[in-house]
């Protein structure tokens, strides 16, 4: 079980490495991934909310229970192509409590490596597209309230303030990754 960090935590709003090595300890940390997940009632993860600055994360959109269908782990993905926009209700668990409306694209298509190194290409949309696009904003360092309308923005605008007092309060610091993956 990994540390879910809270915005703003800097590992949140920096770009993720590739990942060039798929190993043992590669595997181990998408399993300690997905339990985190599943631990803190999530659909999705991406690496920088536990701390490690790789371009890894997990899905499952349709997890009743841990080990149901649904599992998808992605390393380096890519969205390759879209289509059509919709509005969603979007949360984070690096935003605990805070829900707001996001455009998203309707549907996407991405490539994305499995944890043994072999190339997958995906093709989703509604809830599986949002939580695809919302996963790899992470890895390029964007967190879902920078696509907000201004709107959407002064309805989260307080509880936004409340995580940065509270990640001041804390140090105001990144904790070392538990992890390195290279
Ligand atoms: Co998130």
């Amino acid at each position: 079980m990994f540390e879910v960090r809270d915005y703003p935590d800097p590992v949140l709003l920096k770009r993720a490495r590739p990942v060039t090595v798929f190993n043992k300890r590669l595997e181990r940390f998408v399993a300690e991934m997905f339990d985190t997940m599943y631990e803190e009632k999530g659909v999705g993860l991406a690496a920088p909310q536990v701390g490690v600055g790789a371009r890894v994360l997990v899905i499952n959109t349709e997890w009743e229970e841990k080990g149901a269908g649904g599992e998808i782990a992605m390393i380096n993905p890519e969205i390759v192509s879209h289509e059509g926009e919709e509005m969603r209700n979007e949360g984070c668990l690096s935003f605990p409590g805070i829900y707001a409306q996001v455009k998203r694209w309707s549907k996407v298509r991405a490539k994305y490596q499995d944890v043994k190194g072999a190339w997958k290409e995906i093709e989703a949309e509604g809830f599986l597209a949002q939580a695809i696009q919302h996963e790899f904003d992470h890895l390029e360092g964007r967190v879902f309230i920078e696509l907000l309308t201004p709107d959407q923005v002064a309805l989260v605008a307080k509880d936004v303030e409340q995580l940065k007092r509270e990640f001041k309060r804390a140090g105001g610091k990144s904790k070392p990754a538990p992890v390195e993956i290279e």
